[in-house]
């Protein structure tokens, strides 16, 4: 019976493992449970007493014999495979792409920084909002055009429910929760029913701002967005035209002078040598009353602003649409925000 454990033994030495085939096979033949190994192990019963101390102890240190020479083969391979044939362990890495901030989000946080710098708190509201909050505690009429199907986005099963069409919804759940005074900026999704073109997309990001004080004046919110204006643009010259919004009253466009220095200039501003960059006016009462707000206590500012716009002027980018196409030629190229 030993004679059997040593011509195994003898078979186990001289195999030539080479390859991971040569191991493989190696494997089957010696150590699986059909293998050589355990045949001789089920043959233990069968020898006789005296035999038994010395065979098991022969058997157990072939076991191990046969174990250490698969596994020194099979790690050999390991490491070539890593290493490749030539194995070169000066050569680099497979890269990893590096993410960057989207133009969008880029531009917002500057603008949020901006006005946090001056007190502003920031809030969100939600993207689904009922007729109240988007339309009716803002002053619009009830059969203001902003309503009409064509702009907004209904919720079909609950037509009261809609997707809102700008952040001044966030307005109204900001007095909703605090008193005066009231002093935050607050940046979204919002949602029109447009033809989606080079200019204009039905999905898009505003900013909104709202101040709501005791004696808070037009003087004031001029001075906010001057200030704006120099933080953000490097422009120190702004002016207001009248316009029209339900929410406030007075209300209008600001435009910040860009100046007309080069081409460039010409083609951001259309030749006029301003910059069209928000709306903005005083918190009409009807506002501040539909909140609870004390009209004859308190007054306030509002601004809205587009992100895609204010981002298409900063990068020159021809066309809103490429802010969601999630192109990486795109997106990579605004990396120096990291
Ligand atoms: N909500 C307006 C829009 O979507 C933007 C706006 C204008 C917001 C004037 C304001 C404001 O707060 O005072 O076009």
């Amino acid at each position: 019976m030993l004679e059997n454990v040593q011509n195994l033994q003898n078979q186990i030495e001289s195999t030539t493992l080479a390859t991971k085939e040569d191991a493989d096979k190696f494997k089957l033949t010696h150590l699986s449970k059909k293998g050589s190994i355990q045949e001789l192990f089920k043959a233990f019963r069968e020898v006789p007493p005296a035999e038994k101390k010395a065979f098991g102890a022969a058997l157990n240190a072939l076991k191990q014999l046969a174990e250490q020479r698969y596994t020194e083969a099979s790690q050999s391979f390991e490491s070539e495979s890593v290493l490749g044939e030539n194995g070169d362990l000066t050569r680099s890495g497979n890269p990893h792409d590096l993410g960057s901030i989207h133009p969008i989000n880029a531009i917002k946080d500057e603008i949020l920084d901006i006005f946090k710098r001056i007190g502003f708190n920031v809030s969100t509201g939600p993207e689904v909002e009922d007729d109240w909050h988007n339309f009716t505690a803002l002053n619009f009429p009830e059969e203001h055009p902003a309503r009409d199907m064509q702009d907004t986005f209904f919720v079909q099963r609950n037509p009261d429910w809609a997707l809102r069409t700008h952040t001044s919804s966030v307005q109204v759940r900001a007095m909703e929760n605090v008193a005066p005074p009231i002093r935050t900026i607050s940046p979204g999704r919002v949602f029109r029913n447009e033809a989606i073109s080079s200019r204009s997309h039905c999905v898009f990001h505003q900013i909104e701002g709202l101040y709501i004080d005791k004696d808070v004046s037009f003087a004031d919110l001029k001075q906010v967005l001057m200030y704006f204006a120099q933080e953000f643009f490097g422009k120190a010259k702004i002016r207001m035209r009248p316009s029209y919004f339900p929410f406030t009253e007075p209300s209008a466009e600001v435009d910040v002078y860009w100046g007309l220095e080069n081409e460039i200039d010409h083609k951001i501003t259309k030749g006029t040598g301003w910059l069209e960059v928000m709306g903005c006016g005083m918190v009409d009462p009807n506002v501040l009353k539909a909140n609870g707000i004390d009209p004859d206590i308190y007054t306030g500012y509002a601004f809205g602003m587009g992100i895609e716009r204010i981002a298409m002027n900063r990068y020159q980018i021809p066309d809103i649409r490429l802010f969601t196409e999630n192109d990486k030629r795109f997106l990579s190229q605004f990396k120096t925000g990291l």
